[in-house]
């Protein structure tokens, strides 16, 4: 028994080494676990083994041996493929000609689209909100009252009665949580708007992805959880991030969740301000003043909140280098997003 085992050990080492796709390794699988593969016939055999204990666990080893050697070799095989498509895949160029015969996707509606869809399928609602908001909803219903340096950081352009231009997708926490009450799961994708002057990275007009979750017991770990399934989701893959303490008002703790620089890989450039790294998602657990402005049961709900940026994300994805691309209306640049 002991021989026919380390010989079938030595021929399926030899099959694997040479088993490249996905249907030759089903066909080794077969060979060996199926109904009347090695493994069977070696239990077969078992009656016949004088020591049947010893036999027995040789043959389990040896079937745990194959399973996990399939599966490792299955994964890899899945990676590479992924690794193959990836370098593979159209690379945007904005000096490419134009192809403007037919419209087009703009980009950052294909990444709304996608992150949508990862999110509805964790159970989230969508929620649309206005781009011209009070100063309660953008910033005190915030906890950020009058004259909060906070405000500092997001100067808008305000309009002759008093309204302005939300300089960030919080601005529709209140609201949603006045119409839903708790529990509660809500993205809300929008455009914001901030007087900046604008560099590679910096634009007035860019889009960003809220996100809310309100329950009994939610905690961190939810937070972190949401976020890492989402990133991994986008990008068809494990992505580094790094999350480090952040400060805003609305949240307590606060986070940044930072992403590797897909552009320059992590070295350096000036999309990512030479970090090697770009906030993406800043996050947290929402405020309880927050929650109790927004009629929340602080003692019953708690809940966390994300304001992913979805034009940064979007650079990410099609590595675009520079913001700007975006809101141009340039064709010879935005043309190119639907065969990406
Ligand atoms: N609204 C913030 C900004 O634009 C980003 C943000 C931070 C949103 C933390 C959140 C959060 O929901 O929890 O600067």
């Amino acid at each position: 028994m002991q021989n026919r085992i380390e010989e079938l050990k030595r021929s399926f080492v030899t099959s694997l080494g040479a088993a490249g796709s996905a249907e030759s390794l089903e066909a080794l699988r077969v060979e060996y676990l199926g109904k009347k593969g090695y493994v069977a016939e070696l239990m077969k055999g078992l009656k016949d083994a004088s020591d049947k204990k010893a036999a027995g666990q040789l043959i389990n080893e040896f079937k745990t041996e194959v399973e996990d050697s399939i599966a490792k070799a299955t994964e890899e095989l899945r990676a590479a493929q992924i690794a193959a498509k990836i370098r593979g895949a159209k690379k945007y160029n904005p000096t490419l000609r134009a192809e403007a015969e037919f419209g087009s996707y703009h980009p950052i509606t294909l990444a709304t689209r996608e992150v949508e869809e990862i999110f509805v399928s964790m159970g989230f609602t969508i929620e649309n909100y206005f781009e011209i908001v009070d100063d309660y909803k953008c910033f005190e219903a915030l906890n950020i009252p009058k004259h909060h340096p906070a405000r500092d950081m997001q100067d808008t352009y305000y309009l002759d009665n008093g309204q302005l231009l939300k300089t960030h997708t919080s601005a529709a926490q209140n609201a949603i949580m006045k119409k839903y009450g708790a529990p509660l799961r809500a993205i809300f994708p929008g455009r914001c708007f901030r007087n900046e002057s604008t560099d590679a990275c910096h634009e007035n007009t860019f889009f960003q992805m809220e996100g809310m979750m309100i329950d009994e017991n939610i905690s961190i770990s939810n937070l972190i959880y949401f976020m890492k399934t989402m990133l991994s989701e986008v990008f068809k893959r494990d992505v580094k991030v790094r999350l480090r303490p952040g400060f805003f008002p609305f949240v307590e703790p606060g986070f940044e969740l930072d992403i590797n620089c897909e552009i320059c890989g992590g070295e350096g450039c000036p999309s990512c301000k030479n970090s090697g790294w770009l906030e993406l998602c800043p996050c947290g657990m929402i405020h309880p003043n927050v929650l109790r402005e927004g009629g929340i049961d602080t003692e019953k709900y708690t809940g966390f909140a994300f304001g992913l940026g979805l034009t940064r994300l979007a650079m990410m994805k099609y590595g675009v280098k520079d913001i700007r691309d975006f809101n141009s209306g340039n064709l010879k640049a935005l043309s190119q997003f639907k065969s990406i």
